[in-house]
């Protein structure tokens, strides 16, 4: 009966029914109950007690082998639909030079579904939606016989094939046998089981869709999504707020300093616009040291204004704690590939070049 009632939960989250219902979860209680206890004896050995791994599950051993990710929502795993993550548990990593052992043999598909409700039961209801969002999706039809058991053992091969790349994330494409490692903003997709990589744009030819681009976009917004608004320097929209405009801006660059002076016609249209700091050149940069000032003014909203009109006086020293926004700024920033300020994001992660004035900005951004 029980797996009656999976099968028809999973059913519904592959046909993208379940949207609708936005908080339910696949699973039951009682399946988080059973699954707690196999996790304990099976899983927290590796996994951590609660799914959270070791702090330091990002770097590898002497011998270039990655410690076990965290199943809690805080890694990647929610990138995985259920079908891979039943057939991870079930075969291991082994196949593609991983670590993790399979359970096959001592774990029933039932008790395989209970251990992935217990540590999906870890996972905020923001990534479960993402989770199911991404799955549930026409978008993204299931990954139907890709034979790997995880990016992370993908991710050890492909260093050993480029050598020492930062490698971000390695991920499922809807094409079959195509997986897309992420590298920074860069992306190369992987063939035939890795032995050959593609670097461009993938494209939905039917849908006219770039999923490459889509990518870019949803790293976008989640790199956008770490900071909150007392993080940041926040221009609010006059009237009613229509449309977000995330900036990352330098003091010093004139196409900043000029944006900067329209920002009331930004304003006045509906649009509220976030800045965060990004110090060309970084701590080297011109702008480095008015961006801490700016951060650590008391209003920093006056303090921007003052720095963009190329008034320091009246700046104060930039050595509070909040400074240290600053080079976080800058590492988001480079992260998503900013090549130059002042660099414009939708809260749909679109970027858009440059500055542009406000007249072309408006419609582009209200779209
Ligand atoms: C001996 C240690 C060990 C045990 C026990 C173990 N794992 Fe793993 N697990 C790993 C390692 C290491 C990885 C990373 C991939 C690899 O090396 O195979 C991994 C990867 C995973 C992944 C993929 C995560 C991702 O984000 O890609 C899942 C899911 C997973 N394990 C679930 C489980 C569950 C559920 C159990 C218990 C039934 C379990 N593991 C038991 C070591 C272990």
């Amino acid at each position: 009966m029980k797996t009656i009632k999976l099968l028809i939960a999973a059913f519904m989250l592959f046909t993208g029914q379940v949207i609708a219902a936005e908080q339910e979860r696949w699973y039951s209680e009682d399946q988080v109950t059973q699954g707690e206890q196999l996790f304990g004896q099976n899983c927290a050995s590796c996994h951590g007690q609660n799914a959270e791994s070791t702090p330091n599950w990002k770097q590898t051993d002497a011998d270039g082998n990655y410690p076990p990710p965290p199943l809690n929502g805080t890694a990647h795993t929610w990138h995985h639909d259920l079908k891979l993550l039943r057939r991870t548990i079930r075969e291991g990593g082994a196949k593609i030079g991983g670590q993790m052992p399979g359970f096959e043999g001592s774990l029933s598909a039932a008790e395989i579904d209970s251990v992935i409700a217990f540590f999906q039961s870890k996972w905020p209801d923001e990534i479960y939606q993402r989770w199911s969002g991404r799955f549930a999706s026409s978008d993204l039809p299931s990954l139907n016989d890709i034979v790997v058991a995880s990016n992370r053992a993908i991710t050890k091969l492909l260093r050993q094939r480029i050598g020492n790349a930062k490698i971000d994330d390695v991920t499922e494409t809807s094409v079959e046998d195509v997986w897309q490692v992420q590298m920074g903003n860069r992306y190369v997709y992987l063939l035939d089981g890795g032995k050959y990589a593609l670097m461009g744009d993938l494209v939905n030819l039917e849908d006219g869709r770039n999923l490459t681009e889509q990518s870019r976009r949803v790293a976008a917004v989640e790199t956008i999504s770490e900071f909150d608004d007392a993080d940041l320097v926040i221009f609010d929209a006059t009237g009613e707020s229509r449309a977000v405009l995330n900036v990352f801006t330098d003091t010093s660059c004139p196409y900043c300093q000029k944006l900067h002076s329209e920002i009331d016609k930004l304003r006045e249209a509906g649009i509220t616009v976030r800045y965060f700091p990004y110090a060309r050149g970084g701590s080297r940069g011109p702008g480095y040291q008015h961006l801490r000032s700016v951060w650590c003014a008391e209003d920093r909203n006056q303090a921007m204004t003052d720095a963009k009109n190329q008034l320091y006086d009246d700046l104060p020293p930039g050595d509070c704690t909040a400074a240290a926004l600053v080079d976080r700024g800058y590492l988001a920033g480079n992260k998503i590939g900013i090549s130059g300020t002042p660099a414009l994001f939708k809260s749909n992660g679109e970027k858009i070049e440059g500055y542009r004035p406000y007249q072309e900005l408006i419609p582009q951004i209200l779209q």
